[in-house]
């Protein structure tokens, strides 16, 4: 699949990836009404990756539902929805109006958005809100419930079990890991916001780390993302406990890397004999 905010709403990038070759889309975060996100600047490159403080900039579910939705419909994949709030009241709303759009198979509820002043991470941080959250939300959306973990907890495994008793089909991890940048000579941050989300190859080992903690912890699918910047790497997370990966960032590097991924994962298959790709999850080898 590609991450949440990182391949807009597919439709940029269909002269890139036969986007029917994808396991699906996230589309960019949906929140109650229209927001601006932050100010500018919002993103600055770092070593090995990348800092972004856009803080979910979208035009509404409402707009997603009655503009964006009857353009993206017919693409051959499933397109699921980064499902943002501030408040649990938001999030509920939001997933209530995509749930009663019928061909949505599911959302991804994200608790972990380290760019917004109120809400957000704050969900994802605090293992009694994730699960009133994610309660919440399970009690008005029936089809498949993906919570999206942040990784600037110290304990993501309480985490993720907590969400996983609240209802949760999957969870994905991670999302960005708070950082910040600053230029010397204007003794200034480089985004408006000082800190932002770190995100890209420089975060894949951590990655990595969380995925096996909570895959080895939780029996609802692990989906792993975080620096996924080759079918290498997606190997690397399978083997590791997750069911499926995201791309984010690389998609940024080379629009066409998703596409590539995937033929790249059938070559790594045929070099090993791996008949189904599902044989791979969680077969890494500690002995
Ligand atoms: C510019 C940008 C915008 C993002 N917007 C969202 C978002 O709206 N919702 C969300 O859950 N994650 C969002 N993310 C986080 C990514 O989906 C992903 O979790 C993170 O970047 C780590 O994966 P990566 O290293 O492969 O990019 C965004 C990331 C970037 C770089």
């Amino acid at each position: 699949m590609t991450a949440s905010g990182t391949f807009g709403y597919g439709e940029e990038y269909r002269d890139f990836v036969d986007i029917s070759a994808l396991g699906g889309i996230i589309v960019k975060g949906t929140t109650g009404s229209h927001r601006e996100g932050n100010p500018y600047p919002r993103m600055a490159e770092t070593p090995m990756g990348m800092l972004n403080a856009v803080g979910l900039q979208n035009k509404g579910v409402d707009a997603f539902i009655s503009e964006t939705w009857p353009r993206i419909r017919t693409f051959q994949t499933n397109i699921l929805v980064n499902v943002s709030g501030s408040t649990v009241e938001e999030y509920v709303e939001v997933a209530s109006k995509i749930a009663g759009v019928k061909d949505i198979p599911g959302i991804e509820l994200n608790i972990s958005c380290p760019n917004v002043k109120e809400g957000g991470m704050a969900f994802g941080t605090s293992c009694p809100s994730a699960i009133a959250v994610t309660r919440a939300v399970r009690e008005v959306f029936p089809r498949h419930l993906m919570v999206k973990l942040s990784p600037n907890v110290t304990d993501i495994v309480e985490i993720a079990k907590g969400v996983e008793g609240a209802g949760a089909d999957s969870v994905s991890l991670i999302n960005t890991l708070l950082g910040m940048a600053i230029d010397a000579e204007t003794r200034r941050p480089l985004l408006s916001t000082v800190t932002g989300g770190l995100s890209g190859p420089c975060i894949k080992p951590v990655a990595l780390r969380m995925v096996w903690q909570v895959a080895s912890a939780v029996k609802i699918p692990v989906v792993g993302l975080g620096g996924i910047s080759s079918a290498t790497d997606a190997v690397e997370f399978l083997l590791a406990g997750a069911s499926a990966i995201q791309v984010g960032t690389a998609n940024f590097v080379d629009p066409s890397v998703s596409g590539r991924m995937v033929d790249g994962l059938s070559a790594y298959m045929q070099r090993h004999n791996i008949e189904k790709i599902t044989d791979i999850i969680g077969a890494l080898d500690i002995s």
